[in-house]
């Protein structure tokens, strides 16, 4: 964790903000915790690893930190496989051959929802199962997502680096062959885990005013929030993803030599994500969680 004194800790939050959201944020001196917030304020997704092992021992404790995380209405309907053997791995990593730092990561997680444990309650007890519907589906899905980023929190604090793949779920049933996934268990994502092999630049985000919004969304010209594709709301988030996107550029260009830029100027990240979405992706998956047992409408 950072050990700047607390003054120096604020101006390079406040540093690290700017460069994320190109906002100047108040960052009050007298604040605690600011080592951690700028841990978290500099995230970034590392994709290479040092040859510094990992032990099963460090895995489990972060796994133990991890599952400390809340749970909605205590259902504790998150899991995580720590795909360890070699064969296994080997099996897991063959469903994505594009993505080499996964094989090439110590260690290699798989977070679940587990709506399993909860359904086997009522059938132990004979009681017929009365919530199947779309929010059993969501209440594992938000508490695996949230298990996986307190993983990533924990990591972090000891000064590993991790990379979620969810990628894997475009091979969904295979994986959950590969691990035995019982009914009404289903992947969130991989989580690649190991020691940094280099310092990463931080990718910026969406402005806040696009993505922070005080006490309601903006007017839309029909005095309605509910009115979907509204002009004027929809000229404001453009507005916002415009500026986003020559923020963007700029900080890509910024880190190409200079002649790559000339020869092939980046992308936008609307450019990017339309590029990117343009063919169809994971048309299966409903199908897949309904072979799981979920009832999707
Ligand atoms: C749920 C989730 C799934 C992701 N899946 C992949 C993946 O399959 N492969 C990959 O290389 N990165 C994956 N990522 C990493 C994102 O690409 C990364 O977070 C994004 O590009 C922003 O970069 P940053 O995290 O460094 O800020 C995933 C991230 C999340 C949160």
């Amino acid at each position: 964790m950072n050990e700047l004194p607390q003054t120096d800790a604020g101006a390079a939050l406040a540093e690290a903000l700017f460069a994320r959201f190109g906002e100047h944020l108040a960052v009050p001196p007298e604040l605690e915790g600011m080592p951690e917030l700028l841990q978290i304020a500099t995230w970034s997704t590392h994709r290479s690893w040092s040859q510094q092992p990992v032990s099963a021992e460090l895995i489990r404790l972060l796994a133990a930190c991890a599952l400390s995380a809340p749970s909605k209405s205590f259902l504790q309907q998150a899991d995580i496989v720590e795909v360890r053997d070699a064969a296994q791995r080997e099996r897991v990593q063959a469903l994505v051959p594009s993505m080499p730092w996964m094989s090439q990561a110590p260690a290699l997680l798989v977070f679940c929802g587990n709506g399993r444990r909860f359904r086997r309650l009522f059938e132990r007890a004979g009681q017929p199962f009365t919530n199947e519907h779309l929010d059993g589906l969501f209440n594992p899905a938000i508490d695996g997502a949230l298990v996986m980023m307190n993983f990533m929190r924990a990591a972090a604090a000891v000064g590993m680096v991790c990379c979620p793949i969810s990628v894997l779920r475009d091979q969904a049933q295979a994986l959950a062959d590969i691990l035995r996934m019982p009914p009404h268990v289903f992947p969130i994502a991989g989580l690649c885990v190991g020691f940094p092999a280099q310092a990463q630049s931080v990718n910026p985000r969406l402005g806040l005013q696009a993505t922070v919004q005080i006490d309601r969304y903006p007017q839309t010209s029909h005095g309605l929030q509910s009115v979907v594709g509204d002009a004027a709301a929809d000229a404001t988030m453009d507005a916002a993803v415009d500026a986003y996107d020559q923020r963007y550029m700029a900080v890509r260009s910024a880190r190409l030599p200079a002649d790559a830029v000339t020869a092939k100027p980046p992308m936008s990240w609307s450019q990017e994500k339309l590029r990117q979405y343009a063919q169809a992706q994971r048309q299966d998956w409903g199908e897949f969680l309904r072979t799981q047992g979920f009832d999707t409408r």
